[in-house]
């Protein structure tokens, strides 16, 4: 079924539905939307008369903007900050945020609003998920990576000191307010960095996007509104269609999103988490999956040189510099072991917009697509 785009109901706001029977919710897209939060937020929670609000340190003037205007609706507002990065995703951090919510006297008829990046989305969701037995949660995503992947889908989570994301729980929110203006005051490097994922949706899913892409390359690196709004909307209409498809990633369906991931996993673990931003190990990961794919005779020279030359105009990195094919292989195996899960990569067949799921990949075909990806100048 595909995913139902609505009319849009103030010129600058569009909404798309992510269809999940009673799960179901509405994502908002449009610059400035965080200025007219209390409005959307109404139209969704009028009857949650509290607020949470966990909000990532970084940007805590948005944050502090949106409680106001909830207090001005009559709401009362709880501000509970996370101090940036990766490691605010721990056991630590959870627990101390389902203390300060007993302590703001949270119960049912709260919601909590995560306002931040991927981190803080995935660490407010699962105590949105799992603080009195679920609560709703609205996601206010403010880097490029979590609106265009995150926010929607309803993964919450936190990481264990050896796994990443291996604790959590599937928990929808009831709306996504996407602000692309937040956008701009992200750092190029982050920005950048979620531009591998929209490559990665016009790759499985949508060529129009990969070609919109090649077409405003410029437009879309000086994030242009016109250009952000378009690329965040395809890009969350993409996700949404293979959640709506695939929810809790038991048909195979949603897999096809971890396109590039299990070699950009594999770097990831291998360069020391930190060195590379993750973003940046998919472009890596997707020119190798692009090897792959070429080896087994699934696309031709072209492709792979299409796709590598859309990453670079984007100025995302796509040559992994050292490349260990041994090292890489055993981080994935380790990956495997972790995950409990069986070793398959998402290729691409033919022609853009089309890839597959293929297990049975031999230790000695991964090294040979390492080392043609690797040799290029
Ligand atoms: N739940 C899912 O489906 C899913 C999908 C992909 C990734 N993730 C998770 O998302 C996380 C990564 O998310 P991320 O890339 O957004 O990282 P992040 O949340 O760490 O944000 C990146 C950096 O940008 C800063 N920042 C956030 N918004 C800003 C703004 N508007 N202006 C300036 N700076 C801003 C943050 O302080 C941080 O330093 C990872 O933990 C990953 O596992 C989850
Ligand atoms: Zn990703």
């Amino acid at each position: 079924m595909p995913c139902t785009e609505q009319n849009e109901y103030a010129s600058h706001v569009h909404e798309l539905r992510v269809e999940l029977a009673e799960r179901s919710y509405p994502i908002l897209i449009g610059a400035g939307l965080c200025d007219e939060f209390a409005r959307h937020f109404q139209n969704r929670c009028a009857n949650n008369r509290h607020a949470i609000i966990v909000y990532d340190q970084q940007i805590a003037a948005l944050a502090q903007s949106i409680g106001r205007q909830l207090e001005g609706s009559d709401r009362r507002v709880s501000l509970i900050d996370v101090p940036s990065g990766e490691q605010s995703k721990s056991v630590d951090s959870l627990q101390s945020l389902w203390q300060r919510m007993l302590h703001e006297r949270t119960d049912r008829g709260s919601v909590v609003v995560a306002v931040g990046g991927g981190v803080i989305g995935d660490l407010a969701g699962f105590a949105a998920a799992s603080y009195a037995r679920g609560i709703p949660l609205v996601q206010v995503p403010t880097t490029l990576l979590s609106q265009v992947d995150s926010s929607v889908g309803g993964k919450t989570g936190i990481n264990l000191p050896a796994a990443k994301n291996i604790v959590g729980a599937f928990w929808q929110p009831s709306l996504v307010v996407i602000d692309t203006q937040t956008l701009q005051t992200l750092p190029d490097r982050e920005y950048i960095s979620g531009l591998a994922e929209v490559v990665k949706y016009g790759v499985i899913l949508l060529p129009e996007l990969f070609e919109f892409l090649e077409q405003n390359a410029e437009q879309v690196l000086e994030r242009k509104p016109q250009a952000l709004a378009y690329i965040v909307r395809q890009s969350c209409l993409a996700k949404a269609q293979v959640v709506q498809e695939d929810e809790r990633e038991t048909g195979g369906r949603r897999a096809i999103l971890n396109y590039g991931h299990t070699f950009a996993h594999a770097i990831e673990a291998t360069a020391g988490y930190g060195r590379w931003l993750h973003g940046e190990a998919v472009a890596m990961g997707m020119h190798m999956a692009a090897h792959l794919a070429r080896l087994l005779g699934r696309v031709d020279e072209a492709w792979v040189g299409r796709q590598a030359q859309l990453l670079k105009r984007l100025r995302l990195p796509w040559l992994l510099p050292d490349a260990d094919e041994p090292t890489l292989w055993a981080a994935m195996q380790h990956d495997k072991k972790v995950m409990h899960a069986a070793l398959r990569f998402v290729l691409p067949i033919g022609n853009l917009g089309k890839v597959e799921l293929v297990s049975g990949i031999s230790q000695q075909q991964v090294y040979q697509a390492i080392r043609s990806a690797s040799q290029e100048h």
